[in-house]
């Protein structure tokens, strides 16, 4: 088989340190550039390939694509225009629904894809349905929500590395979300966004200077 190889991005490479310091919350995006839909892939698939406890990915990304529906969005996020104005906008959601049904369409999912008998995970099955599927529901969310952030940063991370702009958003009303994109009916529940796109010049916060601890305060050697 012939692979080829395309080089689609735009930019000298830049190594990871790099990228991760050129990065920033953007808070304006230029309008008028629109993203690829390789790249737009390529920062999906570094969320669907990000590891999650278990493996059982529970979230989902919504990919709002509908202008008129990012208006009203805009609306719920504090007038944020990062909402209207990136090139896509993610919402990261937690599935509400961890229960043993859940865990089932997994195992068969392993069963299959590594082509071995449902019968042989069964001691892995009734491992996760004791221990996350028996949890509360407010801390089935707590879990599944730290997981679907584990994916967030492998995106912004992924697409700072294609000099591609981000902000991951907490700041928006959850339910009033939820409500305006019909979550609950599709077992979900949003917990945060990812604005995706290019910077604008305008966006005089990316000249700010990055406020981090030292490496030495941050990282405790014992
Ligand atoms: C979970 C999370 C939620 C955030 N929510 C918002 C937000 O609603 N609006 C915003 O402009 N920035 C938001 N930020 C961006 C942070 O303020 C920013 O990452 C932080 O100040 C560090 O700056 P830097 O990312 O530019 O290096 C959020 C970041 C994270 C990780």
């Amino acid at each position: 088989m012939c692979v080829v190889y395309i080089n689609i991005t735009h930019i000298t490479h830049m190594n990871i340190t790099e990228a991760l310091n050129w990065r920033y919350a953007t808070k304006v995006f230029d309008t008028s550039k629109e993203l690829a839909q390789a790249h737009i892939d390529t920062i999906l698939e570094a969320g669907r390939l990000a590891p999650t406890s278990y493996g059982l990915q529970p979230f989902r990304i919504i990919q709002v694509a509908d202008k008129e529906l990012r208006a009203q969005m805009k609306g719920i996020s504090y007038g944020q225009g990062q909402v209207t104005d990136a090139g896509t906008l993610f919402v990261v959601a937690i599935r509400t629904d961890i229960n043993d049904a859940y865990i089932d369409e997994y195992i068969a999912r392993i069963a299959e894809t590594r082509e071995i008998s449902i019968e042989a995970l069964e001691g892995y099955a009734d491992m996760m349905k004791n221990t996350v599927g028996a949890r509360s529901q407010e801390d089935k969310n707590a879990w599944s929500a730290k997981q679907s952030y584990i994916a967030l940063g492998t995106m912004i991370a992924a697409a700072s590395e294609l000099q591609i702009d981000t902000c991951p958003m907490e700041g928006f009303d959850t339910k009033e979300l939820d409500t305006l994109l019909g979550l609950q009916e599709m077992k979900l529940q949003s917990v945060a966004y990812l604005a995706v796109g290019y910077r604008s010049q305008d966006d005089t916060t990316a000249q700010y200077k990055k406020v981090r601890l030292a490496q030495d305060d941050f990282v405790i050697v014992k």
